[in-house]
């Protein structure tokens, strides 16, 4: 049956290591049809401030082959973008809504719509996370390598959301993570800490390095994503120039295992963080993983609806 935990996800800390295996056997038995789930009658709100095609796309079919629906609450339709309290909004769409799915910048906002909410709140990615990317990851992972014992993942890039959730999903399940970053873009310390604690319990490392090929060097899956996140455009050009030696090309890809597959979440941006020949390359998964968003958040949906 489905998968308990609850009463919100907004952050991958808040899965335990059980808890994540038991999603990805459950999003891997849907994605099969040897389970079925329904969330007839349910409606997810989606609160997005901040542009999306896979996480929308994926929450909503995911909604509807479920047999529940969405609905679109971001806040240039709602009160919200006229000044309604987030402590107001929370309260009230709890009274019609089943859960919210929130897209926006401080994981604090997240936070507050969870704290006034009765209902679970799911992030659809906050400036700090980006759980639902990572149990889609996990679950692109195991299918194609089979295992996370013994494995290292390397990170090459902006010590971002992603990175931080890549850091602590990876180490619950076992799978060691080296992130290279340029200095002063290195994932943040509580984050850092925070996995190194639980590694220490799971036999996985975590490496905090500048040098992306030292980071590569032996990995299994060998990961990127965009140099400039979204609310950081104005820092693009200075990025462009600082992140340059952080791309993951044939060179970098030729260090890793010689079965490595490369990973990207997606949207990608061919030349910088990534090649052309990589991200079209025969070791990129990006595909398969991009679907295995919908899979695995069909789990997520079905265990906290
Ligand atoms: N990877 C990801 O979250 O993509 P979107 O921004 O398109 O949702
Ligand atoms: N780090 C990126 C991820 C996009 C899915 C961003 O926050 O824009």
């Amino acid at each position: 049956g489905a998968v308990r935990f609850g009463p919100d996800l907004l952050s991958l800390d808040d899965l335990d290591e059980s808890q994540i295996l038991a999603l990805l056997d459950f999003a891997g038995r849907l994605k099969a049809g040897r389970q079925v789930a329904s969330l007839q009658g349910k409606v997810l709100g989606l609160v997005f401030l901040k542009a999306s095609t896979r996480t929308r796309v994926s929450f909503s079919v995911a909604m509807y082959q479920l047999g529940g629906q969405v609905i679109d609450l971001s806040p240039n339709t709602t009160q919200v973008g006229r000044g309604e309290p987030v402590r107001d909004t929370a309260r009230v769409l709890s009274r019609y809504v089943d859960g919210l799915a929130i897209r926006t910048f401080a994981q604090a906002e997240l936070e507050e719509y969870a704290r006034y909410a009765d209902i679970p709140v799911i992030n659809a990615l906050t400036d700090y996370e980006h759980p639902c990317q990572v149990l889609a990851d996990l679950l692109t992972i195991e299918e194609h390598l089979g295992t996370f014992a013994a494995l290292k993942l390397a990170y090459i890039g902006d010590g971002n959301n992603v990175a931080h959730s890549l850091l602590l999903g990876c180490v619950k399940v076992g799978l060691s993570v080296a992130i290279a970053a340029p200095d002063g873009y290195t994932p943040e310390r509580a984050v850092v800490e925070r996995a190194r604690a639980i590694a220490a319990r799971t036999g996985a490392t975590v490496e905090i390095l500048a040098d992306p090929a030292q980071a590569v060097r032996g990995a299994h899956v060998l990961y990127t994503d965009v140099w400039t996140s979204m609310g950081q455009e104005e820092e693009a050009r200075r990025r462009r120039a600082l992140f340059a030696p952080y791309q993951i090309d044939d060179r970098l890809l030729r260090l890793a295992h010689p079965k490595a597959i490369v990973l990207h979440c997606l949207p990608a941006h061919r030349g910088e963080e990534i090649t052309e020949q990589v991200i079209e390359g025969p070791h990129a998964r990006i595909w398969d993983q991009a679907e295995n968003r919908l899979h695995a958040q069909k789990a997520v949906l079905a265990a906290l609806l």
